[in-house]
């Protein structure tokens, strides 16, 4: 399988947004462009990662639509199981509530909440091991690219989970790609930058599994659907993880068609 034959995904990440009503609202819109003009699941999956109070709202808002939407947890606890751990939410409970996928290594938990790899191992392995599907982030900031450190950084995130992924569970980590100086700021890498780091990407894992060859690979960072056509052209790009313009049904639905059509 090469990069271009892998079905790729777009996901919104709502991160700590929106309130109540416009989430409903959003998830309405939504599912109406889905309905009018449905994307086909072999050509497009599609998932939205909503805060943790809204997982079992949005998944049963989305049950009746015309086609899977896949529902994303945006974190979950470095420990597994249940306890005595306030404010945490585990893998399993995450399973138990028919929450099969979640985003983890994010660089806003990484740098605002201080998700060490240690920390992100752990909460893979958990993730892994309850059957969860993982987006595993990785990327550089400016200082490290400006350094000429960014393949290294991004290729030490890789091998930072290497050592708890184990060989079977490949199939269950989808990457992607978020340089952290293009989240949220309106830059995106150049589609040649992001080819070049997804080719890259693609090639430590090939290193490091034999599944690396059909591991999707999103890039994250200012995605919209202005810039999405030409991301998507791109073979290493296997779908987009998208946050601000997935606030905005229309935008997030282009972004979604544009890969649909060009891969
Ligand atoms: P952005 O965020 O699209 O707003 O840049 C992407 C992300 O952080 O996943």
């Amino acid at each position: 399988m090469s990069g271009s034959a892998i079905t790729p995904w777009v996901v919104g990440n709502w991160k700590m947004n929106p309130m109540r009503a416009d989430a409903k609202q959003l998830v309405q819109e939504l599912k109406q462009l889905l309905q009018n003009q449905n994307i086909e699941e072999s050509k497009c999956h599609i998932g939205v990662a909503p805060v943790a109070l809204a997982l079992e709202t949005v998944q049963t808002q989305f049950s009746d639509c015309s086609r899977a939407v896949s529902i994303f947890a945006q974190d979950l606890s470095r420990v597994a199981g249940t306890g005595a751990y306030t404010g945490e939410i585990s893998a399993e409970l995450l399973k138990d509530s028919k929450i099969e996928y979640v985003l983890i290594g994010h660089s806003e938990r990484r740098e605002i909440f201080g998700d060490s790899p240690a920390v992100i191992n752990e909460k893979i392995k958990n993730a892994l091991n309850a059957g969860l599907t993982v987006i595993y982030c990785v990327g550089e900031s400016l200082a490290q690219r400006e350094n000429g450190q960014a393949e290294h950084t991004v290729l030490q995130q890789i091998c930072d989970i290497a050592a708890v992924v184990q060989s079977e569970q490949w199939s269950n980590i989808i990457m992607a790609y978020e340089p952290i100086w293009a989240i949220g700021t309106g830059k995106t890498a150049s589609p040649e930058d992001a080819q070049a780091m997804h080719a890259k990407i693609r090639e430590g894992l090939s290193q490091i599994t034999p599944a690396g060859k059909g591991i999707a690979i999103l890039y994250g960072g200012s995605v919209k659907p202005e810039n999405a056509v030409e991301l998507a052209a791109c073979p290493d790009i296997n779908g987009a993880l998208v946050g601000g313009a997935s606030l905005n049904a229309e935008a997030f639905y282009q972004i979604a068609q544009a890969f649909a059509n060009t891969k």
